[in-house]
């Protein structure tokens, strides 16, 4: 989603923001701009292609400056044409960017516009822009500061905002609520972005803005005051942990890189795992854990996904009823609170919009039990819940997620069996049992990895098709849905998931000899169940691509194309069983030539609702 890099220097800033963007592309976007105070003047360059090419641009006009700031857009309000692209000016003396979505934004043009403000893009952005300037001139005497402060008491919605204006040199205001922000501390120098990754080898001091924070960044310092303008004291952090994270190293893309990653990731994530206990969640998770009754899990897209899983291992080992819902249905919905439920929110992010306000609605029911498993510490959901769990999976660049959602399952894990000894379900033998399971994780990865030449030659028949179908049954169902969308995401082929017994009553009907049927086949009590659904598609002429555990008994026959996976794994099989459909889906797209780690249209962070 849209990406914010701002600079005040003394020194030209502009390549370092091009930089930042480049470092920000993973988050998906459909335009791209900078802007600078060149002298006296507000110069910008935009682009309705990539990164690459605004310094294309940049570097042919020469633009420059030690005031500026940039940004990627990805087009809520008005098409991705290079009017809607941000920077944003205001009567050629503010510029500004913007991520997010601002509600109210009808009722505030039409009062610009009764001001005498012309708009010039389809934007919400513009009003900001012109609000800011209206309130300099009217309320603000000139202080930009201030003016920003009171632009954004207007707004309704959700923002983070970066602007200067031309006749205030070394002087840019950021602001923040519901998007994220951060301020990076330089030496006579100072930034913001979206993501401290954007400025990973410029500096390693952060500060994380807060709700509602307001921030001016001068060339000495940064002073920062919160919504209720009371000066507001934030922790600075060093942040290292984004050297590597840009490196591809000997992969075509991050997506790969990071499906590499899994074994090391999932290791990282149990580090420190000597025996189940709910310390693991916080240092007063004892008290929630052991108080719950039931789990209410709310997240998005692959993240929901693992949610899905964790419900079969909730009810099953810990024993506890499990209620999984997507965030954006969640939050709108008239539920029925239990306050007596642990509200667990999954996010690789941590600022997913929908799952944020899912989590705040159900903190407004009355829900006082939270917890979020995710994968960056600082995140805005980490900070709003009670307790978490931190997958370290490393930042994930490849808008579909791959190693986070296996941490993600790693940390549900420990969830059930931290619920599931609370509750008695749970004894040392079975304990230790799952913790040996969970430490030889990593190395039962990499046998699943090795088997990636196999799945290359399956992709080059997929990437032939225009649709296919994922089965599974119990807990693999989730990692057949979870397959499915790894390969529409970015291979853009139509591909949908079922519950294998599901499939006469519909899905049926599709199967002819041109829909690749691919089975996730453990060697579990419903394998039986799974054959006979097997036949009934090859009945049809469908064609079956399993991947079958050992002792399946599944071998390679007349339209039966058979991948050997290695020993079943027990309960925590959806971790190994997911692995291949994500180098399915990626070595698809690759033989297709689509845009892996960048899919058209997909964000990585969907800051917006
Ligand atoms: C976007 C990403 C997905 C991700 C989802 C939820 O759609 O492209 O890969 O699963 O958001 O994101 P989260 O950060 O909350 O896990």
């Amino acid at each position: 989603m849209c990406g914010i890099v701002g600079a005040v220097a003394q020194r030209n800033v502009v390549s370092i923001l091009v930089e930042g963007l480049r470092r920000l592309e993973y988050r998906g976007y459909d335009s791209c701009g900078v802007a600078a105070l060149a002298g006296d003047r507000l110069e910008r360059a935009r682009s309705v292609a990539r990164v690459a090419d605004l310094a294309a641009q940049v570097e042919q006009s020469g633009l420059g400056g030690e005031t500026a700031i940039a940004h990627t857009r990805w087009a809520t309000h008005g098409a991705p044409v290079t009017v809607n692209a941000h920077p944003i000016f205001s009567c050629d003396e503010i510029a500004l960017v913007h991520n997010g979505i601002i509600e109210n934004h009808e009722a505030l043009r039409e009062e610009l516009r009764g001001q005498g403000y012309e708009f010039v893009s389809q934007t919400d952005t513009e009003v900001i822009a012109h609000l800011v300037h209206l309130l300099l001139k009217n309320h603000a005497a000139g202080d930009l500061f201030k003016a920003v402060r009171l632009a954004t008491k207007r707004l309704h919605g959700a923002y983070a905002i970066a602007v200067f204006r031309k006749q205030e040199p070394h002087h840019v205001v950021g602001a923040r609520a519901g998007s994220p922000l951060v301020v990076g501390l330089g030496n006579g120098e100072n930034f913001l972005a979206s993501d401290a990754l954007a400025l990973a080898g410029t500096t390693d001091q952060f500060i994380y803005l807060e709700e509602g924070d307001v921030a001016e960044l001068t060339l000495d310092g940064v002073n920062i005051v919160d919504r209720d303008d009371a000066p507001a004291q934030r922790e600075v952090r060093t942040v290292t942990a984004y050297s590597g994270a840009v490196d591809l190293g000997p992969y075509r893309h991050y997506m790969q890189k990071e499906i590499f990653e899994q074994p090391r990731a999932i290791a990282d994530t149990m580090e420190g795992v000597a025996a189940i206990t709910p310390e693991l969640f916080g240092a007063k998770a004892a008290d929630t854990l052991g108080r719950v009754d039931s789990l209410l899990i709310l997240a998005c897209g692959t993240s929901y996904y693992s949610g899905l899983t964790a419900k079969y291992w909730l009810e099953s080992i810990a024993r506890i009823p499990t209620q999984v819902e997507v965030a954006s249905e969640y939050r709108y919905r008239d539920s029925v609170p239990n306050p007596n439920a642990l509200v667990v929110v999954i996010s690789q992010s941590g600022e997913t919009a929908d799952t944020m306000a899912a989590l705040q609605h159900a903190q407004s029911l009355g829900h006082q039990h939270t917890l979020a498993v995710c994968n960056v510490a600082t995140s805005a959901m980490v900070r709003q819940t009670a307790l978490h769990y931190l997958t370290r999976a490393g930042t994930e660049i490849g808008v579909a997620s791959t190693k986070a959602f296996t941490t993600q399952l790693a940390a549900l894990f420990l969830l059930t069996l931290t619920l599931a000894k609370l509750r008695g379900h749970l004894d040392a033998a079975q304990e230790e049992n799952y913790l040996t399971r969970l430490r030889h994780l990593p190395a039962a990865l990499n046998s699943v990895l090795a088997l990636e030449p196999q799945i290359i030659a399956w992709a080059d028949e997929f990437a032939r098709k225009d649709n296919a179908l994922f089965l599974g049954r119990g807990l693999h169902y989730p990692i057949a849905l979870e397959g499915a969308l790894k390969l529409k995401e970015i291979s853009y082929i139509h591909a949908e998931a079922y519950p294998a017994g599901e499939l006469k009553h519909g899905p049926l009907a599709l199967v002819t000899e041109a829909m690749p049927v691919v089975t996730v086949a453990p060697n579990d009590t419903l394998v039986e169940k799974l054959k006979s659904n097997m036949q009934e598609v090859r009945a049809r002429g469908g064609q079956l691509y399993v991947f079958a555990d050992a002792d399946t008994h599944i071998g390679n026959g007349d339209g039966i194309h058979v991948i050997r996976m290695p020993e079943h794994y027990g309960p925590l099989s959806p971790i190994l069983h997911v692995v291949p459909l994500q180098l399915l889906a990626y070595h698809t797209a690759c033989a297709r030539g689509t845009d892996v780690d960048k899919p058209r249209n997909l964000a990585k962070s969907v800051t917006v609702e």
